[in-house]
C-alpha cells in the first residue's frame, strides 16, 4: 500500500471529522506571543503525516460514533507528538524533520525546547478541558512512560549493553505508549464495550511497536526520502533492532562491534572524527551484511500480524479494514 494512497484515502474517507480535528488543533495553539506564533507557523507549514490522529479518529468510527471528545482526543495525540518530536531533535541534534530543518536547527535550541513545553501544555489543556478522568489518565501515563524511556535510552548508549529485552522497553515506552493512549481513547470516547477497549490496546500497543522498528531500519537505509537524516541512531549509540538481529546472527563479533560503537565520542550535533566515521562504516557494513535488516523485518512482521489480529473480533467496517491497512503500512512505509 503506496503512502500516499492509504494516509490520503483514509482523511477523504474520514473527510468533514478529519478537518474538525485540524480545527480543533489549530484553535489549540492560538498564541498572542508573535515569536511563538512564528515558530508555530513554521511547524504546521511541514505537517507530518497525521497518522495517529488518523488512526484515532478510524478507532472511534470502529467503535461507536464521533463526537468533539474524539476530536480532542485525536488533536491532543498529534500535539503532544509533536512537542515530542521538538525536543528529540534537541536530545538527538537532529538538524532535519519532515524534509526541512528542525525547530532546533531553524530557530535554537531553547526555542525548540520552549515551544515543545507550549505544544505539550496545550495538548493536555485540550484533554483536561474537554474529556473525563480515564483520557487524563492514559495521557498523563504516556507523558511519564515516554520520559522514563528516553532516559533508559539515553542511559543505554552509555553503557551499550541494550538487549533485545531493553530495546522492546524503550520503544514500547517511547513510541508505542501513545499509540496506547491516543487510541485507548478514542474507543473510550466513542462508547466502546470494555472488551473492544482491551482490543484496541492490544492492536495499538502491535502497530507502535511494528512502527518504531520501521523507523529503525528506515534509519539504516539512506537513500530513502524518509525527511530525516538517515544513520543518526548508530551516531547516538543507540543499538537499535536491526543491529541486535546481526549480533544475534554472528554473535563472536560482538566485542569487537560494541567496542568500535564505543569509539563513537561525539557529542550531540558535533562534527564527528575521521576515525569515528570509519567506525561508523564498518558497524553500518555490519549490520548490513549481517542480516540485521531481515532479521529486524522478520521480527516487525509478527508484530502487525497481531495488530490486526488483535481487532478481528470487531465489527467489520470500513474503519476495521483500514486500520488493519495501516497495520500493514507501518511495517513497509518509506517515510
Ligand atoms: C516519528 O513519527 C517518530 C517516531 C515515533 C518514529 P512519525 O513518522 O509519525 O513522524 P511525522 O509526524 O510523520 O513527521
Ligand atoms: C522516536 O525515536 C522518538 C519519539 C517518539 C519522539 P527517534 O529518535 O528514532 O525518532 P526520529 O527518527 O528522530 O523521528
Ligand atoms: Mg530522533
Ligand atoms: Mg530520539
Ligand atoms: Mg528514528
Amino acid at each position: 500500500m503506496a503512502l500516499g494512497l492509504s494516509i490520503e484515502s483514509a482523511k477523504q474517507f474520514l473527510g468533514s471529522d478529519f478537518e474538525q480535528y485540524r480545527q480543533t488543533l489549530n484553535t489549540a495553539l492560538h498564541t498572542d506571543e508573535p515569536f511563538l506564533e512564528t515558530i508555530n507557523n513554521y511547524v504546521l507549514g511541514s505537517r507530518g503525516k497525521e497518522i495517529r490522529p488518523v488512526l484515532s479518529l478510524l478507532t472511534s468510527r470502529c467503535c461507536g460514533s464521533l463526537s468533539f471528545e474524539g476530536y480532542c482526543v485525536a488533536a491532543a495525540t498529534e500535539m503532544l507528538h509533536t512537542a515530542t518530536l521538538m525536543h528529540d531533535d534537541v536530545a538527538d541534534g537532529a538538524s532535519f524533520r519532515r524534509g526541512a530543518l528542525s525547530v532546533a536547527a531553524m530557530f535554537s535550541v531553547p526555542a525548540a525546547v520552549l515551544t515543545g513545553d507550549f505544544w505539550l501544555a496545550r495538548s493536555l489543556n485540550v484533554i483536561n478541558t474537554n474529556c473525563g478522568r480515564e483520557i487524563i489518565r492514559n495521557f498523563d501515563l504516556a507523558i511519564q512512560t515516554m520520559s522514563e524511556s528516553e532516559l533508559l535510552q539515553l542511559d543505554k548508549a552509555g553503557s551499550l549493553d541494550t538487549t533485545e529485552k531493553d530495546y522492546l522497553k524503550i520503544i514500547y515506552g517511547k513510541t508505542a505508549a501513545l499509540f496506547v493512549a491516543s487510541l485507548r481513547s478514542a474507543a473510550i470516547v466513542s462508547g466502546a464495550s470494555e472488551a473492544a477497549v482491551a482490543a484496541v490496546e492490544a492492536y495499538a500497543k502491535n502497530l507502535g511497536l511494528a512502527f518504531q522498528i520501521r523507523d529503525d531500519i528506515l534509519d539504516y537505509s539512506p537513500g530513502l526520502d524518509t525527511g530525516k537524516t538517515a544513520g543518526a541512531d548508530l551516531r547516538e549509540r543507540k543499538i537499535t533492532l536491526p543491529l541486535i538481529c546481526a549480533l544475534d546472527n554472528y554473535p563472536e563479533k560482538a566485542p569487537e562491534v560494541i567496542s568500535k560503537i564505543g569509539m563513537i565520542e561525539s557529542v550531540l550535533g558535533q562534527k564527528t572524527t575521521e576515525k569515528e566515521e570509519l567506525v561508523i562504516a564498518e558497524v553500518t557494513d555490519f549490520v548490513l551484511n549481517g542480516g540485521g535488516l531481515e532479521g529486524a523485518t522478520q521480527k516487525l512482521q509478527s508484530y502487525t500480524d497481531a495488530a490486526i489480529q488483535a481487532i478481528s473480533a470487531l465489527p467489520a467496517s470500513q474503519a476495521r479494514s483500514m486500520l488493519e491497512g495501516f497495520a500493514e503500512f507501518a511495517g513497509t512505509r518509506g517515510r
